[in-house]
């Protein structure tokens, strides 16, 4: 039994996390609000520093950098890092790494303490070259102007559940840490963008913004455009400009997951996309209740959802509040439990009509076990199966909900749920 509790842990993780890469250094990526770090703009009119004249140019700061001094050279970083004094928060420096040449030509910008640099130089995504068809155009998308809705990406073409949307590395990466005033934090950050090359640069510059204030744009940008990354076992922000123009959907077409070992953010078309239709994924989790997901999401991007699944707040929560009693039910191991394959295919059904397509896993799996549990090992592997595929989307090979397929589709019959509910 005390499996089962396993992987019903695993199961809620899931919508969180994203990737465990190793023991040692686990790279975590939910696209989340910055709330821990408020901008507030009064921050701003107390100091003044020459900021607004800083220019977007890598070739001038390569000449007046400074170096922290501690931190040497090494690792696949095109200039020497430029540091922050020691912030007594971190007990460490923190740094801009860039590496121009990054994937093929692309650019990084890092952020971080040289402990975690380090970290990020021994991906193989600072050894290898990466994949060809990352940082490419897909052919997928074109971006548009949406009425109220600022940018959104539209489908350039019919896309199919599967169908690759983006491929893309981050521009910046950025520690979470609020012991540098903004000013300061600004300048590290434009730093940071000034020594990427030029288009990558000019794509970060373009994208939008919350307050709309020149003297701190690269926090806007940020501040409206982030995911969270967890890399290093802290908490940074990642800006993936062309992902960025993915608009927000509680029943979202997309779903996106993170690479955590090449740094790559991917997007996949999780239902049938007509041409010119938007293409969205979900900023939070849509298995959450509305109320919550609206604070999230004003919170953290300074919107208010409007999308049918917010409008309908009584329906849906009662639509989520079913699937979490059926799957109640369904994790019932009880000789007296009213689980079935039956009550398994309803609340897959469920998540379907609910246009939850890219969070399958969870239906998939409770499935795969109603199945096994009355002893049809057939249609158990073909759902444990539909569970991995859905996990691949979403949270990637690398995390434990692979594994527990893994192990039913070992074989069905020796898996501790077969016929655990048909005696
Ligand atoms: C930058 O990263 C690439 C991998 O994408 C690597 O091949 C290259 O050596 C790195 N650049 C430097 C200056 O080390």
């Amino acid at each position: 039994m005390w499996l089962f509790y396993l992987y019903f842990t695993v199961f809620h993780l899931s919508s969180i996390s994203l990737a465990d890469w190793s023991s040692a250094s686990a790279i975590r990526l939910s696209r989340q609000c910055w709330r821990e770090w408020p901008l507030f703009s009064a921050d701003i009119q107390s100091s003044s520093d020459g900021l607004t004249e800083l220019v977007f140019d890598g070739s001038q700061h390569s000449s007046s950098r400074f170096d922290g001094g501690s931190s040497i050279n090494s690792g696949p970083w095109t200039y020497a890092p430029v540091c922050t004094r020691l912030l007594e928060s971190l007990g460490s420096q923190l740094c801009v790494y860039t590496n121009r040449s990054f994937s093929n030509g692309r650019g990084i910008s890092i952020f971080t303490t040289p402990r975690i640099a380090k970290e990020f130089a021994a991906l193989p995504a600072f050894q290898h070259p990466q994949a060809q068809d990352i940082n490419t155009f897909s052919g997928a998308w074109y971006t548009r102007e949406l009425p109220g809705k600022g940018m959104g990406m539209m489908a350039k073409k019919q896309l199919n559940f599967g169908d690759r949307v983006t491929a893309y590395t981050p521009a910046l990466i950025a520690h979470l840490e609020q012991e540098l005033s903004t000013l300061e934090r600004e300048k590290y950050f434009r730093i940071a963008i000034s020594q990427l090359p030029r288009p990558l640069q000019d794509r970060f510059l373009k994208l939008a913004t919350v307050y709309g204030d020149p003297r701190i744009k690269v926090q806007d940008v940020v501040k409206a455009n982030t995911f969270q990354l967890h890399a290093g076992g802290q908490d940074h922000l990642a800006v993936f400009p062309e992902t960025a123009r993915l608009n927000h959907a509680c029943a979202p077409n997309a779903q996106y997951v993170l690479d955590p070992v090449h740094l790559t953010h991917t997007v996949a078309a999780t239902r049938p996309i007509e041409p010119d239709e938007e293409i969205t994924i979900s900023y939070t989790s849509p298995l959450e209740p509305t109320d919550m997901r609206q604070r999230h999401l004003s919170d953290g991007f300074h919107f208010t959802c409007s999308c049918p699944r917010c409008i309908a707040r009584d329906k849906s929560d009662a639509t989520l509040q079913r699937m979490m009693d059926m799957q109640k039910v369904l994790n019932d191991w009880q000789p007296t439990s009213m689980a079935s394959p039956k009550l398994a295919e309803k609340m897959l059904q469920l998540y379907r009509d609910e246009g939850l397509e890219g969070f399958l896993d969870i239906p998939y799996g409770f499935a795969a076990l109603a199945y096994n549990a009355v002893g049809d090992s057939n249609k158990a592997e073909k759902y444990a199966k539909a569970a991995q595929e859905a996990i691949l989307m979403k949270d990637g090979p690398w995390t434990a909900n692979m594994q527990i397929w893994n192990e039913m589709l070992e074989n069905p019959k020796r898996h501790w749920s077969f016929r655990a509910r048909s005696r």
